[in-house]
């Protein structure tokens, strides 16, 4: 297989990834829970997983439990943990498959217990605390009444406790430490901090590297794992780089007459005579149908023109007299000095890095790069 192949596509550098995970070890000091929900963040699941726990992670979080079945059917043994909701029905399947639920709510946690009884083998689960997202959670006033439940319940085997904040990434520090306030009154009156068998965790990638007091056992991080800042106000450690590029091909070169159309609904005229370039990507892609776009052709930032189709778009070409067909179009990633970053396109799209990145099509290959060159 080489790139030739593919018309747009994903360069994923594992070993980067698996960088960016020692980084955070050490800054942290405790386990690392890389959360690989949504693809892995639109990296790809399975291989970013079994890097990861050749790697060393022993926890990886996900979002759904067909998530948590990719993972296991890709061999993964580490322990998963669904951050999300799962249907009680599924209980029977984390049981088999040896995946951790969350439990944040009497109903649910009475119904897995039930399904556990009937198959007389305990379902594992952390509970969420809500301390202040206003997301999941047991709310504040029901929490150490909804662990001494948990506890009491004869098929439900409390691993671990957690919260998650909502503002780890602003640059105001009020709300999480306010919510940390809390979270560790709930741990004191339930006797959990006391308990060394349980598990506790509550920081994602901002609140991780941002308040230190809030790491505890584990710190669960997803955006700060593939070498991205959670937002502006978040510094990332040194070393910690992106590891994804996007690239794609230049398929036509034209020049056109002035007063010419280009793409749907002719947003676009060009104004004298001009060199329009068509690449090999689209909104079918994740690349948004926002004016403004740019990408990377030989170390220069191009505009992309007219709206953006479901497969291809169109570039000026007038500054790039040498450009060729089959030239290698950047819209994330490096080419000679210049850079497209997912957050450059995020601040574009008036949106967040993670948007951009679980944007990314599943119909596009990814490709995963060696150490010192392509697989
Ligand atoms: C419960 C939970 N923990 C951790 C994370 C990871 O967050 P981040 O990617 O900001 O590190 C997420 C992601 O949204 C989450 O929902």
């Amino acid at each position: 297989m080489t790139l030739d192949n593919f018309g747009t596509w994903l360069e994923i550098d594992l070993d980067r990834i698996e960088q960016n995970f020692h980084i955070l070890e050490r800054t942290a000091g405790c386990k690392v829970m890389p959360v690989v929900k949504a693809n892995a963040y639109g990296h790809g699941l399975e291989k970013v997983a079994l890097r990861l726990e050749a790697a060393g992670a022993s926890w990886f979080g996900v979002a759904r439990i067909e998530e948590a079945m990719l993972l296991r059917g890709a061999g993964i043994k580490a322990n998963i943990l669904v951050l999300g909701h799962t249907s009680p029905t599924r209980v029977p399947h984390a049981i088999k498959e040896n995946v951790t639920l969350t439990v944040y709510d009497f109903d649910v946690a009475k119904q897995y217990n039930e399904q556990s009884n009937a198959i007389t083998a305990p379902i594992k689960v952390h509970a969420k605390i809500d301390t202040g997202m206003g997301r999941l959670g047991i709310q504040m006033d029901r929490s150490v009444e909804f662990l001494r439940y948990l506890q009491q319940s004869s098929c439900i085997q409390l691993e671990g406790i957690f919260t998650h904040f909502a503002c780890a990434d602003e640059p105001d520090a009020d709300t999480t430490r306010f919510q940390m306030g809390r979270f560790n009154q709930i741990l004191e009156q339930s006797g959990a901090s006391e308990n060394s068998s349980l598990l506790i965790h509550a920081a994602n990638s901002a609140g991780a590297l941002e308040f230190p007091s809030a790491r505890f056992d584990m710190v669960r991080t997803g955006i700060a794992i593939f070498g991205l800042p959670p937002s502006q106000a978040v510094t990332l450690p040194d070393g910690l780089r992106p590891a994804l590029s996007w690239k794609t091909r230049l398929i036509s070169v034209k020049t056109l007459p002035p007063g010419h159309g280009v793409s749907y609904g002719f947003k676009y005229i060009t104004k004298k005579e001009e060199r329009i370039g068509v690449i090999a990507v689209g909104y079918g892609d994740g690349l948004r149908r926002t004016a403004g776009n740019q990408v990377l052709i030989r170390g220069k930032k191009v505009d992309i023109i007219g709206n953006v189709c479901m497969d291809q778009c169109m570039v000026q070409l007038d500054t790039l007299p040498d450009v060729q067909i089959g030239d290698e179009v950047v819209i994330i990633g490096e080419q000679n000095d210049a850079a497209i970053s997912a957050t450059d396109i995020a601040n574009h799209w008036q949106t967040i890095n993670y948007e951009v990145i679980c944007g990314l099509a599943a119909r596009m290959p990814r490709y995963y790069l060696k150490l010192n060159g392509h697989a």
